[in-house]
């Protein structure tokens, strides 16, 4: 029995020397010093030794149970100073290695160019509105004038939603909605996004930007509308801007006109840009329509005024001389950084 007792330690001794975790550690001392354990198993069999024998054997197993009992302490505190040492091994950061640095993106120049001319507005006293992108046939075509069978419809084709809903062709529904809710005095702007169902190419996309502008108060003429835009173009284009007006024709004013620029590339000479012309178109505009202005429940008798709408992806491409409308959409950093 005695020499079982001496096997029990050696082979104790080694395990726990080996033993790399908490866990295994756990499972030595249930293995040996637990109810069921080894150690246990033997004194058990204390019955079937002699009287004279018993005491030094039971001294014997008492002195191995504490010996594995100081060696599972020791091993314990070796395997705790072990796992923190692993663990700070491995949280180590080294300070000196240099940051990841994030990517500062900007505004899209779009965006740019729209907070520009806000500003221009908004500085000469114009209020900025927005509308529905999913309006209602009566304010895109039908309260500007434009009845279901009008042809002048068929320049704006879109995407309907059912027969009364689709999504704006135009800015100019706004109009309608302002001139609803407010009585004049009214100098509004409304950007947004306009939608029609032009196939993808580098002058055509299904979604682009508008910029509409309305003015109706008491006594306002075309002389405002002139003033007004000349103004407006030369803080976008540059003081030294040469404008004119060409009469055109809207339904939602009367009379209209179209507004160029000189070319500021060739200076009239005719170039590329202007595609010889010597001149660019950049706005649309016109003295409101009395039938639009009785649709809102504004007498045309006592008021009047003007209105203006403008494509923004046209005004930032001849701005930088960008031929591709596409490049504002496909959000490549190459084109982006550049502005
Ligand atoms: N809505 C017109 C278009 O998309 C642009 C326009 C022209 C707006 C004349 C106006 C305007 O307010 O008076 O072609």
């Amino acid at each position: 029995m005695k020499e079982k007792l001496e096997a029990i330690r050696s082979l104790a001794e080694r395990e726990l020397r080996e033993a790399g975790d908490r866990q295994a550690l756990e499972n030595l001392r249930i293995r040996y010093l637990g109810k069921k354990g080894e150690l246990t198993a033997i004194l058990k069999q204390m019955g079937a030794l002699s009287a004279e024998e018993r005491p030094a054997v039971g001294r014997l197993a008492n002195q191995i149970r504490a010996h594995i009992e100081g060696e599972l302490t020791a091993r314990a505190a070796e395997i705790r100073s072990m796992e923190t040492a692993r663990r700070l091994e491995k949280e180590k950061i080294d300070v000196t290695l240099p940051g990841r640095r994030h990517e500062l993106g900007h505004k899209h120049p779009l965006s740019i160019e729209l907070d520009e001319i806000k500003e221009i507005f908004v500085g000469l006293g114009f209020d900025i509105v927005s509308g529905p992108e999913v309006e209602y046939d009566y304010y895109n075509f039908e309260a500007l004038n434009m009845p279901k069978d009008h042809p002048a419809r068929d320049t704006q084709d879109t995407f309907y939603i059912n027969d009364n809903i689709l999504l704006r062709t135009q800015t100019s529904p706004v109009q309608v909605r302002t001139m609803e809710k407010q009585k004049p005095p009214i100098r509004i702007i409304s950007p947004g996004r306009v939608y029609r169902s032009d196939a993808v190419d580098a002058t055509h996309s299904p979604l682009f930007h508008q910029i509409e502008g309305l003015v109706v108060d008491k006594g306002i003429t075309f002389a405002n509308l002139k003033g007004t835009l000349e103004v407006i173009i030369k803080r976008m284009y540059g003081e030294d801007s040469i404008v004119r007006f060409r009469p055109h024709h809207f339904p939602f004013t009367e009379p209209s006109a179209e507004v160029d620029i000189q070319c500021f590339n060739c200076r009239g000479a005719g170039c590329r840009l202007c595609k010889g012309e010597g001149w660019i178109e950049i706005l649309g505009c016109g003295m409101v329509h009395p039938n639009v202005l009785s649709n809102c429940k504004i007498d045309p008798e006592v008021y009047s005024g003007f209105a203006f709408g403008m494509g923004l992806e046209r005004l930032v491409m001849r701005k930088y001389n960008i031929d591709d409308l596409r490049l504002f959409y496909e959000n490549d950093v190459r084109f982006l950084k550049q502005f």
